[in-house]
């Protein structure tokens, strides 16, 4: 692994421009499960039931009581990880430029990375089906489900259900920046999901490198990833930054003109 972590820091210290992928992997050590494989969402309960537009539609009592009221209760109170603070410090380090989300989590921002693209929306905003009038999350009344605006119309999650389109922004601009990249770390992901997974094919078309952390394989490892990392986010990550800030120069320190002597003062008088 650490041949694998040095390589890694060695393509990413010296990218002209990197971005990071990520999935609900990212946020499993924020205490937030992840939708596949062991303690996944969709292992408990059936997507199509209960995470698609049209269930919602049909029924959205249903999906409030069975997904969205506990999707609420674990978001309240997550916290970013090691994983998102490392990516952060990549930012602050002019080596990653975007992070591309699959997370309606928020924890990317809260952590503190500038330019962020929830491909599947964030789940801190819910807009009325009727009068498309949006209410922070968190101000919700959930004394009655499903929660109504105040004009009466039925409160959704700004999240992208199954069936509905990637926001167009978000969509078009995760192309170009993985169009664009040199170096492109996915985090977190099964890459299972349309088109969130195509995005790593777009960058390595392009040439960039990929660089994959997941304690898994996935459909990625064996087709495009050059440098896969087996293992956590939360661990990996730091391990990531460190290496790559032992090749990063410190920024030169600003020249302190030496204290006024005497002899000095006397001198730029004259001047
Ligand atoms: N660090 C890194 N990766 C992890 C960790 C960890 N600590 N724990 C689990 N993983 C990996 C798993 O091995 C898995 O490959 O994270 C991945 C999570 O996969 P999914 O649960 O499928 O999540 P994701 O790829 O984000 O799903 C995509 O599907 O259900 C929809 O809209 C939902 O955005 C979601 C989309």
């Amino acid at each position: 692994m650490s041949d694998l972590i040095e390589r890694s820091a060695d393509i990413l210290a010296t990218a002209r421009y990197a971005v990071a992928l990520t999935g609900a992997g990212i946020s499993v050590e924020s205490g937030i499960p992840p939708f596949r494989g062991p303690g996944g969402l969709w292992e408990k309960i059936d997507p199509m039931k209960y995470a698609h537009i049209d269930a919602f539609l049909d029924d959205p009592e249903t999906v409030w009581n069975v997904l969205i009221k506990n999707m609420k209760t674990v978001l309240d109170t997550a916290q970013p990880n090691p994983g998102h603070i490392a990516l952060v410090d990549l930012e602050r380090l002019g080596i990653l430029k975007t992070v591309i989300t699959q997370n309606v989590d928020g924890l990317h921002q809260m952590a503190g990375n500038g330019d962020v693209l929830e491909f599947h929306g964030n789940f801190a905003w819910q807009s009325c089906l009727d009068c498309s009038r949006r209410i922070e999350t968190a101000l919700v009344d959930l004394t009655r489900i499903p929660p109504r605006c105040s004009c009466g119309g039925i409160l959704r999650p700004d999240c992208v259900f199954f069936g509905e389109m990637i926001p167009h922004e978000a969509l078009i601009r995760s192309q170009h920046v993985s169009a664009s990249c040199d170096a492109m770390l996915v985090i977190g992901t099964s890459a299972m999901v349309q088109p969130a997974a195509t995005m790593p094919f777009i960058a390595k078309d392009n040439g960039a490198v990929i660089i994959e952390i997941n304690p898994e394989p996935t459909p990625l490892t064996s087709r495009i990833s050059d440098l896969p990392l087996l293992g956590d986010a939360g661990s990996i990550m730091p391990r990531l930054v460190k290496a790559i800030r032992r090749r990063i120069p410190p920024p030169s320190q600003p020249i302190t003109p030496p204290p006024m002597t005497k002899h000095r003062k006397a001198h730029d008088t004259i001047a």
